[in-house]
């Protein structure tokens, strides 16, 4: 144990031969050292968990008075939201929070992408990074579900009829799913065990390794130079500052625009346009009346637009899954020396320009209806899409070579 926490004597020291909090202040907080240039595009890290813990706690009082079934899930959230005291703000705040919580953690995940933070030796900080998307995309589904609107029963279908395409097993395994030949009660009742219990332990499971993860093999950062190679007379890295008090002041001001914004959209357009909140929503399933437009909600589109690109659906569920799947496999694709896109040539540059415009263009297609014009965009990007994950050996490996600065470039502000 340290001299700096032996000094220390009354409660301090009592709860220290007991609890290692100083230790771990110490370990993981103040002599933590993390690279001095962080810009902006670090915040999400701490935002995306800010954003867990909201869903969690506005999670727990809706858990309070929702009532999970097919005869009583909708009525019960319009009491909440018009009778129970706040309902009226906790409900939109769990709502809009799971479109936030999309935007922080493709933000964070298009930094990643830009910096190449998932190159080694991060590979498995980004795989367990992929394995809470995975998470956080069942957990929203089922989420969207719960309601019983009828754009969750209309959704519900399309994506649970999805697994039906797999061979053999398919049809079997969406009466699985279902827990019935249709969407029904027990459907409701076990997607609500899984959204408030199951998946929120997966997530905050994975989201405790991605953290241990990341202390294993430090932050990377915008030059994509390794920090922990140029060490000082202290044995602290010379690019680095610790961790506490100057990047936990600095995500306050994050978390202070975040806050911010989030209010906005929460008490003046909870809906978005109907990004976040669907029309069809504010009315109770109904079987006999499909919503002129079955769109999930923003955050999937991409990879619905992909779904819908392709004639065949056998071949269009398969290109979808791999379009997500894709994304595991980045940290062996890429092949350049450098990680940061700083360093790479234009051609690179270009390469994750022309991604970052794809996944927004077929965000934007999959939100339209699956005809004319639409269809043929989809089928251009659904190309462009893939294309970014077949040249990118090729690509970086010819061009993500040049020369990287010894120390990392920060200027004062
Ligand atoms: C609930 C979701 C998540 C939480 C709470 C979370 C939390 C964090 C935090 C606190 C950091 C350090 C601060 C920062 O670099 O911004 C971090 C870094 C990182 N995360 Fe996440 N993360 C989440 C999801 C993801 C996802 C979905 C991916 C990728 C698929 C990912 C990949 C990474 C990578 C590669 C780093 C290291 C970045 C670097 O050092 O440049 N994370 N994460």
């Amino acid at each position: 144990m340290s001299a700096v926490i032996e000094k220390k004597g009354g409660f301090r020291a009592w709860l220290n031969k007991r609890l290692p909090v100083d230790q771990f202040m110490e370990d993981q907080l103040t002599g933590y050292y993390a690279p001095k240039n962080f810009n902006i595009w670090y915040f999400f890290g701490s935002l995306a968990l800010l954003v867990f813990v909201m869903q969690i706690v506005t999670g727990i009082f809706i858990t309070m008075h929702f009532k999970p079934g097919w005869a009583t899930a909708f009525d019960s959230l319009q009491y909440f939201v018009r009778e129970v005291p706040y309902g009226w703000l906790i409900h939109p705040m769990h709502a809009v929070g799971a479109s936030f919580f999309f935007v922080v953690v493709y933000l964070h995940m298009a930094r990643a992408l830009m910096y190449g933070s998932y190159k080694a030796p991060r590979e498995l900080l980004w795989v367990i990074g992929m394995l809470i998307y995975l998470a956080l995309m069942a957990e929203a589904f089922m989420g969207y579900v719960l309601p019983n609107g009828n754009m969750s029963y209309w959704g519900a279908q399309v994506i649970i009829n999805l697994f039906g395409v797999i061979p053999g097993i398919g049809e079997g395994l969406t009466e699985w799913i279902r827990g019935d030949y249709g969407i029904g009660d027990a459907t409701l009742t076990r997607f609500f065990s899984l959204h408030v219990i199951a998946v929120p332990f997966l997530l905050a499971l994975l989201i405790a390794l991605h953290l241990v993860a990341l202390r294993q093999v430090g932050s990377n950062n915008p030059d994509g130079i390794e920090i922990k190679e140029n060490l000082g007379s202290n044995g602290k890295p010379v690019d680095g500052i610790p961790f506490h008090p100057y990047y936990s002041l600095k995500d306050i001001v994050g978390v202070g625009l975040f806050l911010t914004l989030f209010a906005i959209v929460v008490f003046f357009v909870p809906t978005f346009g109907g990004l976040f909140l669907e029309a069809p929503n504010f009315e109770p399933a109904n079987p006999t009346s499909t919503p002129d437009h079955i769109a999930p909600v923003w955050y999937f589109t991409p990879y619905y637009a992909i779904l819908r690109a392709v004639p065949d659906q056998k071949l269009g569920a398969l290109l979808m899954g791999l379009s997500v799947a894709a994304f595991l496999f980045l940290p062996w694709l890429d092949k350049a020396k450098n990680k940061s896109y700083r360093y790479r040539g234009i051609l690179s540059k270009l390469l994750l320009g022309t991604f970052f415009v794809t996944f927004c263009v077929l965000m934007w297609l999959g939100l339209k209806p699956a005809d004319g014009i639409y269809v043929l965009l989809a089928r251009i990007f659904t190309v462009l899409y893939f294309a970014f994950f077949i040249l990118l050996p090729f690509v970086s490996k010819a061009d993500g070579n040049g020369p990287v600065p010894n120390r990392v470039t920060y200027n004062a502000h």
